[in-house]
């Protein structure tokens, strides 16, 4: 056993596991937060999908040992917290479009959507129909036809990235600076 220690939805937790076990098992077994679902526990089904430093990961397929202390990770637990909302835009999407049958597989559906998203806006673009082929999140009851409505409906309800101020020189600035004899 050893000690390892990580942001949890916002918060330092310290575990003492041995260093192979999966975080999946820590999240769920040690500290019991159960949102992230084991359905294949080989990366495959995409069920435990939770992110790590706001991309998405399968923590049933990372040993704790690769973790470092100053990674955060979110699991559909904090995903409000991201937010400060009590419901995150893509959870709300995901009511108001009634994704759910069985359940399952939509927490990790949900993550999988948030990081899509994310990732789209930080290139400065939407979510393409080629992302969406790319999702790899199996949902036994196929709810995809209102996994895709609702990503859509999420994606128009998330917060945009800040983008970086240029600095423009206005009218008023360049004037004075004419009048002060230095160049606009
Ligand atoms: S349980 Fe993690 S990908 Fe299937
Ligand atoms: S809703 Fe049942 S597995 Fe997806």
């Amino acid at each position: 056993m050893s000690a390892h220690t990580f942001i949890l939805n916002g918060k330092r937790v310290s575990v003492d596991v041995d260093d192979d076990v999966h975080v999946l098992w820590v999240l769920r077994d040690v500290l019991g937060v159960t949102g992230p679902k084991y359905g294949c526990g080989l990366g495959v089904c995409q069920a435990c999908t939770s992110h790590i430093n706001g991309k998405a990961f399968n923590p049933c397929s990372v040993p704790i040992s690769q973790i470092r202390s100053s990674d955060r990770i979110t699991t559909i637990e904090g995903l409000p917290a991201t937010v400060g909302k009590e419901l995150h835009p893509m959870q709300a999407a995901w009511l108001d479009k009634d994704v759910a049958q069985c359940g399952y597989c939509q927490p990790g559906q949900i993550m999988t959507a948030v990081a899509m998203v994310t990732e789209a806006q930080a290139k400065h673009r939407k979510v393409s129909d080629a992302d969406l082929e790319q999702m790899r999140n199996v949902c036994r009851c196929g709810t995809y036809p209102r996994i895709r409505e609702a990503i859509r409906a999420g994606e128009a309800n998330m917060p945009k990235p800040r983008r970086k101020k240029t600095k423009t020189k206005t009218k008023a600035k360049k004037k004075k600076m004419a009048a002060k004899g230095t160049a606009a």
